[in-house]
């Protein structure tokens, strides 16, 4: 197999413009984020000690917990930043991509793909990442997948109030609804795919991946989170009402696949 390519703006993106290594402590729905993925994964997996592949896995940041609660962790990230930093989260790292893993066939417990999907534009790209995570984790082991929601970045604009006064987010939010795809080239972002629920569950089945379970990740009240943060100008504490409502809201969303397109992010669990 040829190495693919990740698109220059890409990494440039995750190694110079944004530091991902905060995105998830930084704000109030970054934590929303953070627990709810934490909450769903630890619903899944298998007791540790068991093998976990990170793939997409940033700077370490679920690698650190996962490594807590006794995991065994290896990370592979296409950005050398991330490289750099995901060791210090007690994990193993790997300079690569997640459409060409250098793991064996069968040989970790639990896969897990938190960011590549929103990278890879193309179906057949993102079927040959999931193909990976088949073939490298163990028959009867996990993968979970997370996609960015479609409505996403309409959510979020609402909330930062960007889409009233900024045309150049109001077109990229249009566009995005349109089609899912964030162009490269595209000023706030990098290149990206926003999924509906139907297309990440859909996907799964076509890499072969069955009785995939899609969850919303952060609920329908994350917006409101990120408004109250961004027109408060202060951080809203993880035990106020609020985040502790929206924490709520995304619990009580899980059994109405209906809400599943209000969540900022989605998680497919599926087993091999
Ligand atoms: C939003 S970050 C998520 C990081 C971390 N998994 C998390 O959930 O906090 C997306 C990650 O996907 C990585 N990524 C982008 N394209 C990828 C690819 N083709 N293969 C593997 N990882 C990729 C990026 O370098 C980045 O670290």
């Amino acid at each position: 197999m040829t190495t693919p390519e990740i698109a220059p703006e890409i990494l440039e993106f995750y190694g110079e413009t944004i530091d991902e290594s905060e995105r998830l402590t930084a704000s109030a729905d970054g934590q929303l984020e953070m627990l709810r993925t934490q909450e769903l994964l630890r619903r899944h997996l298998p007791s540790a000690p068991a093998a976990v592949l990170d793939v997409g896995g940033g700077p370490g940041t679920h690698a650190r917990w996962l490594v807590k609660d006794g995991y065994t962790v290896h990370l592979v990230d296409p950005v050398p930043r991330h490289v750099e930093q995901a060791p210090a989260a007690g994990c193993t790292a790997e300079l690569g991509d997640a459409r060409a893993l250098t793991a064996d066939d069968s040989t970790y417990d639990v896969v897990l793909l938190l960011g590549p999907l929103y990278h890879l534009l193309d179906r057949d790209e993102r079927l040959q990442a999931l193909a990976e995570a088949r073939r490298v984790v163990k028959s009867g082991g996990l993968v979970a997948a997370a996609a960015i929601g479609r409505y996403a970045s309409l959510f979020e604009h609402t909330a930062t109030g960007w889409l009233g006064t900024k045309e150049r987010v109001r077109d990229a939010v249009v566009d995005i609804l349109a089609t899912g795809v964030h162009e490269p080239g595209r000023k706030g972002f990098t290149a990206a795919y926003f999924h509906t629920a139907e297309q990440l569950a859909e996907e799964m089945a076509a890499a072969g991946l069955d009785g995939t379970t899609v969850y919303g990740i952060e609920g329908p009240a994350w917006g409101a989170v990120k408004a109250t943060e961004q027109h408060t100008g202060e951080p809203l504490a993880e035990d106020s009402p609020l985040f502790t409502a929206a924490l709520e809201a995304a619990r009580l969303a899980e059994p109405y696949p209906d809400l599943l397109s209000a969540s900022s992010h989605m998680l497919a669990i599926a087993r091999a």
